[in-house]
């Protein structure tokens, strides 16, 4: 867990052209599905690439408390001995998932279909973080959940001993809703049908399937409809957890704006629910290209190569787009600094409701470092100040909130002046080696204030 100790202040300076190879670790969503679904089944699932930030490492600790065997081999590899659908142990102690609402809201749904109580809770953030929008459609299943006030954590789930299957449209776009639903509806008897109107990430489609489940996907004038039949029979899986997109985010991103940079980001997933961010900068006039382009475990992979790109220009985002890139807002609010003219960026409510209110943290941040920012309940705009025009010299609160920590240390990369943040430890809740591998790029970073 990450935010409960000593604030750790960060501050990022201009710094020469960034060069290199930067390895970024494995992609979050997919380590948390891997070792949730490793559980999930009887035998021995193996894990390369897991990634081993805080936010993973809680699940782990959380499938542990329900009954698996989870064990660290060692440099990124991981082992699950599962206990099969629907055969979770009911835990001893509270489930604690740190920073994590990916890790609480999937483990919610996995175990909401079986006979046990658990409680949960997390640290300040994501006991701030609504659960109503996981808990009211688990309660469909016959799932009772008691939390605090407005459906915050700490939150007592009791399974639905004997559950019903479900229909259920998601009324906001959250692959983590979908996939509680989708994970609950494992141990339900029938078919359960989740539809979602706008796309979100589909890795738990996608593993579902790997594991053996019979899951059907289809798009119609409804929106995209998943059906699940219940009860299967998971089989344990060799999972290789490919690099995440988002952490590339900040390499590249960096790499876009400092002078003379020549970043290789290698083996992203690029998978179309995810690749939202590197589609809007090419259209930005990023220089920013795809090379050695494969599939690796079905899903599409690709080298980044991020070059120093002077002449971007805002852009308005798609509001469509929005959940391919949902994390990435942040680190694209300082890349439209640096661009010429306005980034207009829409239909993005659900960062309201992030590790911490983005829009609100990205604004505050980016105006205190000199950049004129609008914002809506769902929507804002950057005004943009040109390559080699933007003055920083902010300290800057990140709410233990990574992403906002992460974009404001990309943001002093290349301003005038330094860029602080009054603590960086939530960095690690994600990306736990983005210090050294970006000094190795040429950063600078120092644990220190302004
Ligand atoms: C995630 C879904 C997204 C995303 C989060 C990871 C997932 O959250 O922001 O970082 O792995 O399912 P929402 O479901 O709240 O959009």
């Amino acid at each position: 867990m990450s935010g409960h100790g000593t604030p750790v202040p960060m501050t990022s300076r201009a710094c020469g052209p960034l060069t290199g190879i930067a390895e970024v670790p494995g992609d979050k969503s997919i380590s948390h599905r891997s070792l949730i679904l490793g559980a999930m089944c009887v035998g021995e699932t193996r894990i390369t690439g897991l990634l081993e930030g805080d936010d993973v490492l809680d699940t782990a600790k959380a499938m542990r408390a329900f009954g698996a065997t989870v064990t660290d081999h060692g440099g990124g590899e991981w082992s699950v001995q599962g206990v099969g659908v629907g055969a979770f142990a009911e835990p001893a102690g509270v489930i604690d998932c740190g920073n994590s609402g990916t890790g609480v809201r999937l483990i919610m749904g996995a175990m909401a279909t079986t006979g046990i109580t658990a409680t949960f809770t997390g640290d300040a953030s994501l006991c701030s973080r609504p659960m109503g929008r996981v808990t009211d459609p688990l309660a469909l299943f016959g799932t009772r959940a008691v939390g605090r006030d407005g459906g915050r954590l700490p939150m007592t789930l009791v399974g639905a001993a004997n559950p019903v299957p479900v229909r259920y449209v998601v009324p906001v776009p959250s692959a983590q809703v979908k996939s509680a639903v989708l994970l609950a509806g494992l141990n339900a008897p029938g078919q359960t049908v989740v539809i979602e109107k706008e796309a979100t990430r589909d890795h738990t489609e996608r593993m579902l399937a790997g594991f053996g489940a019979e899951i059907d996907v289809e798009d119609t004038d409804e929106g995209r409809v998943i059906t699940l039949q219940g009860q299967p029979e998971l089989q344990p899986q060799q999972i290789a957890v490919p690099r995440d997109p988002s952490s590339a985010a900040f390499p590249v991103c960096a790499a876009l704006i400092v002078p003379g940079s020549d970043v290789l980001v290698p083996g992203i997933g690029l998978n179309p629910t995810r690749a939202g961010l590197f589609t809007t900068l090419r259209e930005m006039g990023a220089d920013l290209t795809y090379e050695n382009e494969r599939i690796e475990g079905g899903e599409p992979v690709a080298d980044l190569r991020a070059r120093y790109s002077p002449d971007m220009k805002g852009i308005s985002v798609p509001p469509a787009r929005a959940a391919s890139m949902i994390d990435e807002y942040p680190v694209l609010s300082v890349v439209a600094c640096f661009a010429t003219g306005v980034t207009d960026m829409q239909g993005v409510r659900e960062l309201r409701v992030k590790e911490s209110d983005r829009i609100d943290a990205m604004a505050k941040g980016l105006r205190a470092a000199g950049i004129e920012v609008a914002e809506g309940d769902d929507w804002w705009q950057v005004t943009g100040r040109g390559a080699g025009n933007v003055p920083g010299g902010a300290t800057v609160e990140s709410r233990l909130d990574h992403r906002i920590a992460m974009a404001f240390m990309v943001m002093g990369m290349a301003a005038h002046k330094p860029v602080s943040v009054d603590d960086g430890s939530p960095i690690t809740t994600s990306f736990p080696i983005f210090e050294p591998l970006m000094t190795r790029l040429g950063a600078q970073i120092s644990r220190s204030a302004a």
